[in-house]
């Protein structure tokens, strides 16, 4: 039997913060399913992650503390190929090559760069300005199809594909031009204290993290924002009543009840029962993901053997791509 081939997806992910409620419930959960689809490479973007100053014992620690998230979250390491991007040289070989294809105007345009700049004024380095070289070579080594991003990534993808079109003008088809691919969103869930806002860590006190001991995540909920209407009852209106309705839409998302449902359930009990309901219903979710998480933090050696294998597998396939750039770029072969 002829095996279909799948479609490629590639994506990068920052080590910069510990994952959060609005991060799984909006994006993560649904990257599991995807791998029945595509052929999925998710990386751990330390490389990128430089640009900007950091903490050497914290980024290595939340490398692995994010890798073992996104597992515990359901990416399957057996069905996906997850990597550190620094274990995979490629990555930095073919930035430098993408550089010299990449040009200082287009560079000085990204969105991305005049907010980091703006943000990180004392610290403009050249990484920070170079970064969609090296993010083009993160996906062209994969010869991808799509690359799942959020919308302010989107104008690195299409730089992406403008290098990668450079290239091939120069040296024959060499790169496919990736798409970028916004997913639909799942549940967006705000803020418990500030439900006007987005949950943020920035907000830690609005915010829910997957790694969040049981009783914290009850006392967030119980500590809720409800809404100063005099009604007083469990019921679905963003304008009118944002706090309860965004708990509502977590609670829908967590139970998979739907809002006539849960409207339903709490018919007449008022908030001081449906809050810790919510937060009961939070921790029930979390509780295998927390599990799961500090299980395989706790087993160094199978982290490794994760990463490792995910490492090798990544690097068969990107050098291949790059000795074929160095071919065309007119390299002495190894
Ligand atoms: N730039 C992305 C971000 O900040 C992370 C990233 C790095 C990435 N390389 C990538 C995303 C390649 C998709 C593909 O979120």
């Amino acid at each position: 039997m002829e095996e279909v081939k799948k479609k490629v997806m590639v994506s990068g992910i920052q080590p910069s913060g510990d994952l959060h409620l609005g991060n799984y419930l909006g994006a993560i959960k649904n990257w599991g399913a995807r791998a029945e689809e595509f052929d999925c490479y998710y990386f751990m973007a330390d490389m990128h992650t430089i640009t900007v100053r950091q903490t050497p014992a914290d980024l290595r620690r939340r490398t692995l503390e994010q890798l073992a998230q996104y597992i515990a979250c359901g990416l399957d390491p057996e069905k996906n190929t997850l990597f550190i991007q620094s274990h995979v040289p490629a990555h930095a070989e073919l930035g430098w090559v993408l550089n010299c294809y990449t040009m200082f105007g287009e560079l000085s345009r990204m969105t991305q760069f005049k907010d980091k700049s703006a943000k990180h004024a004392d610290n403009i380095n050249g990484g920070l300005f170079t970064y969609p070289s090296l993010m083009a070579a993160d996906i062209l080594l994969y010869q991808p199809d799509l690359v799942p991003v959020g919308n302010d990534q989107k104008q690195h993808v299409e730089l992406t594909r403008n290098i990668a079109q450079r290239f091939n003008h120069f040296h024959g088809d060499v790169f496919k031009l990736p798409e970028p691919y916004i997913p639909a969103t799942g549940a967006r869930v705000m803020s418990l204290n500030a439900p006007e806002s987005k949950m943020s860590k920035s907000m830690p006190d609005g915010c829910v993290f997957l790694l969040e001991k049981p009783e914290d995540i009850q006392r967030k909920f119980k500590r809720a924002i409800t809404d100063s209407d005099t009604e007083h009852c469990v019921r679905y209106d963003v304008e009118q009543k944002p706090g309860v309705s965004n708990l509502m839409s977590i609670y829908s998302a967590v139970t998979g009840k739907s809002y006539a449902e849960i409207e339903a359930e709490f018919d007449g009990c008022g908030y001081g029962k449906f809050k810790p309901a919510v937060g009961e219903a939070v921790i029930e979710t979390l509780r295998p993901i927390r599990e799961e998480a500090t299980r395989i933090l706790n087993d160094k050696a199978y982290l490794e053997g994760v990463y490792k294998a995910g490492a090798e597998k990544a690097a068969y396939t990107a050098n291949k791509t790059l000795r074929k750039v160095y071919k065309k770029v007119g390299f002495v072969a190894r």
